[in-house]
């Protein structure tokens, strides 16, 4: 019977077995050879014994063998309780090399005394990282949510069509496209899709109404733990249905998910939050909520102490705001880490951020001069942040009140993520209301805060002329554990108010119709509302998973510096393929 490298069992016992696999450990043992023979279901123990030892000794680590032998139970004290296969092994009768290997570069699983290599050099040679069991429950818990995914929407009977990849450069996000030059069409270009957003649009006004995707999406931006220039969405949309209902399909299609992966997860609950609040209670527009510790207004309080910069700050608008944690000081945090937490919010922006800590009923800090100089208003402090002894307390003054509760904001997540005692393990939330711009940081023009094909709240329509910079998008985001997985929005269905808006991010009509003609078109034709989402796949994985890093996730990443370790592209093309196929000519660049 042909068996995998971890389906050794009890039941098996006395039989003869088939197994392929690669060489992972081989040790030597009382005239006896062992063999670690690993799949990706895992690891089993061979024993190569007389005549069998001699064809064993040629064996080297990774090499992929056949073998065929007999299951028999371990001697009580070589059982191995650290592999779910360590109670047997089995006695090899026959032994077939498939495949020789080179010296890995790595050791695959480590010895204990040793560390796993370096990222780099795991993804240089990804296909023997991918050997790896951490890799591999990865890379299977990426294909148990996809699936759970697709299922969830095919029986909700949802459309699963592909949008094409190459496609129109429309700078749909603001991050920059991927450019793909034509041949046939010399000196134009097809741009990757950045989502497969204006085709699923289409796809509505076409009438097929309920559209879902697994898609690949690409964007050339600066690179993060959490992002990869292409990623992969789930993608839907739907006609005539408004928030309400994507939201509630969401959170089936997540509840869904989760029964499928982690069936032993406590029931999981989906909060709201408007952007305004998010912003001014969490200074986030992607608060973790596992924690509370809220952002409070202290200026009135510290406009009566002795703290010497609140007048001048308040005085010129600004405010003072603060936070307390439930920090365990000095077990959880500490002063080298409070001193940490001041440099990162200075290099943020912010003039300085001040901390002290609860100590016997009264402040306490370091130096002992901030607390004096709170002395008058201390018990007010500690009764409207309901603090109590090992708390610790952070505030800050600035004029620039966004900065402040941006800074404020990030202080807040790397406490939280410190202090650890999670009120929950997953916390869910929508972010609901998103202003329909913000204003670009250096040119101070108006941007879409999503893209711009969000439809403003009915009621904020007028203010597109009166006061654009407060007018309500009809978008929405998913958070987890303070990451955005996912976002979605209601579209425009109106020509003129496609315009309208593109107008006001400053495109003109002739610019409008040349870059999104054929979606405005299309709208001129009988448009349906519509609604729609995308969840981040590769995030949604790291989060579920616990991990930082989105690569972890994905079969071939690239790094940050968006090069490919595995087949070191991009690279260049010569300079005739280029002229003649293209007739591109590519500036010589200096060494
Ligand atoms: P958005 O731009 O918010 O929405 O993207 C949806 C989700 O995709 C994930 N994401 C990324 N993941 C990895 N690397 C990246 N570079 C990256 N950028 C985004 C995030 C994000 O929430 N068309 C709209 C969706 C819609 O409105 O239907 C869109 O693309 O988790």
């Amino acid at each position: 019977m042909e068996i995998n490298c971890g389906g050794v069992s009890s039941g098996q016992l006395g039989t003869e077995v088939v197994l392929y696999g690669w060489c992972r450990y081989i040790r030597d043992h009382g005239g006896k050879k062992f063999v670690g023979l690993a799949d990706r279901h895992g690891t089993t123990q061979l024993v190569f014994e007389g005549s069998l030892v001699h064809g064993a000794s040629a064996l080297g680590r990774e090499d992929v063998v056949r073998v065929e032998g007999v299951v028999k139970r371990r001697g009580k004290d070589t059982v191995d309780p650290s592999n779910p296969t360590g109670e047997f092994e089995v006695h090899v009768k026959s032994l077939k090399l498939i495949s020789k290997s080179v010296t890995p570069p790595f050791e695959i699983i480590p010895e204990k005394s040793k560390f796993l290599a370096n990222e780099e050099l795991r993804l240089k040679y990804r296909y023997l990282d991918l050997r790896r069991p951490e890799m591999v429950k990865n890379i299977e818990l990426r294909d148990g949510v996809t699936k759970s995914f697709r299922r969830f929407f095919w029986d909700e009977g949802f459309l699963e069509l592909e949008t094409p990849t190459l496609v129109k450069d429309t700078y749909e996000t603001g991050a920059r496209p991927f450019i793909v030059p034509s041949r046939t069409k010399k000196g134009a270009f097809f741009s990757l899709p950045q989502s497969p957003q204006i085709y699923k649009q289409l796809c509505m006004v076409g009438g097929l109404e309920k559209y879902f995707q697994i898609a690949r999406a690409f964007r050339d931006e600066d690179q993060r733990e959490d992002r990869q220039p292409e990623f992969t969405q789930v993608d839907l949309e739907v006609s005539f249905k408004d928030e309400k209902y994507v939201q509630d399909l969401i959170e089936r299609a997540v509840r869904s998910v989760f029964a499928d992966v982690l069936p032993l997860e406590d029931k999981i609950t989906f909060d709201h939050i408007k952007y305004k609040d998010a912003m001014s209670v969490y200074g986030s527009d992607k608060p973790d909520l596992r924690y509370e510790y809220k952002i409070t207004d202290v200026s009135e309080i510290l406009s009566r102490s002795d703290y010497k910069i609140v007048g001048r700050v308040l005085s010129s608008g600004g405010a003072v705001k603060a936070i307390c944690f439930k920090a365990d000081y000095p077990d959880k945090v500490d002063k080298n880490f409070m001193l940490g937490l001041v440099d990162e919010a200075r290099r943020l922006g912010l003039k300085g951020l001040t901390w002290v800590y609860v100590k016997d009923g009264s402040l306490d800090s370091v130096p002992q001069a901030i607390a004096e100089s709170l002395k008058t208003v201390s018990d007010d402090l500690l009764n409207s942040l309901g603090a109590s002894n090992g708390d610790v307390i952070v505030f800050s003054a600035d004029t620039d009140v966004k900065l402040l509760l941006t800074v404020l904001g990030r202080v807040r997540k790397m406490m939280g993520d410190r202090i650890g005692k999670f009120k929950k393990k997953f916390s869910f939330v929508w972010i609901d209301e998103f202003d329909l711009f913000e204003k670009d940081p250096v040119s101070k023009k108006l941007i879409p805060s999503h893209n711009p094909f969000t439809a403003p709240f009915e009621e904020d329509i007028p203010l597109l002329d009166s006061d654009p910079p407060s007018v309500r998008g009809r978008q929405f985001d998913l958070v987890l554990n303070g990451n955005e997985v996912g976002g979605g929005a209601v579209r425009i269905n109106d020509a003129d108010l496609q315009l309208k808006v593109l107008k006001l991010i400053g495109m003109g009509k002739r610019e409008s119709e040349s870059t999104f003609g054929f979606l405005i078109d299309s709208l001129k034709f009988g448009a349906p509302t519509d609604a729609g989402f995308a969840v981040g796949l590769d995030r949604f994985l790291a989060v579920l998973a616990g991990k930082d890093s989105i690569r972890d996730f994905i079969l071939f990443p690239k790094t940050r510096t968006l090069e490919s370790p595995i087949d070191s592209s991009p690279t260049p093309l010569s300079e005739k393929r280029l002229e003649e196929d293209y007739s591109l000519h590519v500036k010589k660049l200096k060494d």
